[in-house]
């Protein structure tokens, strides 16, 4: 394992020591090193440096070049405009630095050195409820993340927050009582995706059937409160009635990850109940320090800034006037034990945009109560709704919530139908047209919610996301699949880097960009956006594709050296778009 400094890295090292010894105030400044279309790098740094030491830009910027050699790294450097430097790197330099990238096995990308403890709060369903593009959207975003913050040396830990209690369940467990064979399995084929639906629509029907009597049965419904309260007071039937419930959402869950190919654990599944011993000393710490005051009976916490239509402050009820705890109760307990007994260094939320207040003022509470401080970071990853083509939240004809699976299932049923019509060319047996068309058709569905910023809202468009033109993972995978054949089909040819070589402008072109894998992982890992990630990638693509249309391969045969070295290129950019596709939790298959 070592890690490879990039050349761009390098170079504004180079840059900002001559800088330092041009002018030595500014000494440690950043000479702000870019990628560019005119040379390979600019550095816009120096005007600013100049104009504030008062001194003449492209004067500083020719003592600056004067005190930088050019040789084995740096091929040409010059003032440019005002101030700017425009510097090309050596071809050798090029080659080397991606030789040392490839032998090692995480291409060169260095640890953060300041890492620390993540706990990141995502792919969190409802007991007994069905899983909506909202849910979709936690989990993958999460799961990108939870790679690769991994990727950067931070310690990662998992909660899947799952809505298992609330006043809702007095209701399920006291028809469940009353009916006591409505969660049975029927099948019991052991099928995990038969299993998943049968619960799920056992728990529908168990669901639609307690609202029915609730709504129109007042003593079903005196019954069903007093559940409630047993419930909270932890009456052992009544308990395990509850369990059954999360039991049996749970095989649901699990047969939803298990198609979306996400690896989702069951000791990391800790839900707001997990949380319930610590409600009571959560609400009296906070109302011990009067971070919190009874308002009307209830427990609330006021802020300046949150107010509702009528000007009058909108508080954060942390306890109800009846006694009962709620969302926001478990979120603050949630906290401390992440914090305290789990030792982050940073919380990451992903979750919905529309529950951005919620967090605003958790956060802000425990801040107050000194749950958070300084040395930890709370952020919420807000993402957008999910809109149908029409641009409006995504939902059914019969303005339904659209049922997650049937996504799921018709992505792969269409992306099968793209895989198999080339199927016959690249030469696919039928288990790898069904295995490769669940990649194309998970990794569409992942990608498709990747690659925009997660703040914004996208439309779920089936026929885009499976095109093998345009932003899509399908045109990756097929990159991916297009390199590896490449590699298969150069028959002895093997792939060995030839530092010696001068480069064609698409093969520096590319090889910068590989160069810059490790900063990408930086920023998207800081930035908390893996949507960089998918844009890296995506441009490493259409890179490779210039570079191969523009420099033979295999055909016409190339020099042996070049044709090496070009294999080289092809085989570390495979392995560039394998790794980032799988922090981005989509498979590269090998044939495609
Ligand atoms: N279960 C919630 C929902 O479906 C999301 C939970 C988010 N996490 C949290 N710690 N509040 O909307």
């Amino acid at each position: 394992m070592a890690s490879v400094p990039s050349l761009a890295s390098s170079v504004n090292q180079r840059v900002a020591d001559a800088l330092a010894s041009a002018l030595p105030e500014a000494g440690g400044a950043d000479p702000l090193l870019r990628r560019s279309d005119r040379a390979d790098f600019q550095a816009n740094g120096i005007l600013a440096l100049a104009k504030k030491a008062k001194a003449n830009p492209r004067e500083l910027a020719t003592t600056v070049v004067e005190g930088i050699p050019t040789g084995e790294l740096i091929q040409e450097i010059e003032v440019s405009g005002p101030g700017f430097l425009n510097i090309t790197v050596a071809d050798r330099a090029i080659i080397s630095t991606l030789a040392a990238r490839a032998a090692d096995d995480r291409l060169g990308v260095p640890l953060n050195a300041s890492a620390g403890t993540t706990v990141i709060d995502y792919a969190q369903p409802n007991v007994a409820k069905e899983m909506h593009v909202g849910h979709l959207r936690s989990a993958v975003i999460g799961a990108a993340m939870v790679e690769i913050l991994e990727f950067t040396g931070e310690k990662v830990v998992r909660r899947h927050h799952i809505g298992d209690w609330g006043t809702q369940f007095g209701m399920l467990i006291q028809y469940l009582l009353e009916h006591p064979h409505e969660l049975d399995h029927k099948s019991g084929d052991g099928d995990e995706q038969a299993s998943g639906e049968e619960a799920m629509s056992n728990l529908n029907r168990l669901y639609k059937a307690s609202r029915a009597l609730f709504d129109s049965d007042e003593e079903f419904k005196t019954r069903a409160r007093a559940r409630v309260v047993d419930l909270q007071a932890g009456e052992p039937e009544t308990l395990a009635l509850w369990q059954r419930f999360v039991d049996e959402s749970k095989i649901y869950f699990y047969s939803v990850f298990n198609k979306l190919d996400m690896d989702i654990q069951d000791p990391d599944v800790v839900g707001e109940s997990g949380y319930n011993d610590m409600l009571v000393e959560t609400c009296k710490l906070l109302e011990e320090s009067g971070v919190a005051v009874r308002s009307n009976g209830a427990l609330c916490v006021f802020f300046e800034d949150v107010k509702g239509p009528d000007g009058n402050p909108t508080p954060l009820i942390v306890q109800k006037s009846d006694g009962g705890f709620g969302y926001a109760a478990t979120d603050l307990s949630a906290i401390r034990d992440r914090v305290t007994n789990l030792g982050a260094t940073e919380l990451i939320y992903v979750v919905d945009a529309r529950q951005s207040l919620h967090f605003k003022m958790v956060f802000e509470t425990a801040r107050r109560a000194g749950w958070l401080n300084d040395g930890v970071k709370a952020v919420q990853l807000a993402f957008g709704t999910v809109l149908g083509k029409d641009g409006k939240p995504f939902k059914t004809r019969e303005g339904e919530t659209v049922r997650l699976v049937d996504l799921l299932d018709e992505a792969v049923d269409r992306a099968t139908a793209v895989v198999r019509e080339k199927a016959e060319k690249v030469g696919l047996t039928e288990a790898e047209i069904v295995e490769n068309g669940q990649y194309v058709g998970i990794g569409a569905v992942k990608y498709a919610d990747l690659s925009t910023s997660a703040a914004r809202d996208y439309k779920f468009d089936l026929d885009q996301m499976v095109s093998l033109n345009g932003d899509t993972s399908v045109y990756l995978q097929y990159a991916y699949a297009r390199i590896r054949s490449i590699l298969r089909r150069a028959g002895d040819r093997k792939p060995v880097a030839h530092p010696e070589l001068e480069l064609a402008p698409a093969e520096r072109a590319l090889g910068l960009h590989l160069d810059g894998f490790g900063e990408l992982i930086a920023e998207a890992a800081a930035d908390h956006a893996p949507h960089k990630v998918a844009a890296y990638l995506y441009q490493l693509s259409s890179l490779f594709t210039t570079f191969y249309d523009q420099c033979p391969v295999v055909k016409p045969e190339p020099e042996l050296v070049v044709g090496e070295n070009r294999l080289f290129l092809c085989e570390l950019t495979a392995r560039t778009l394998s790794k980032g596709m799988s922090l981005l939790g989509i498979r590269t298959p090998e044939k495609l």
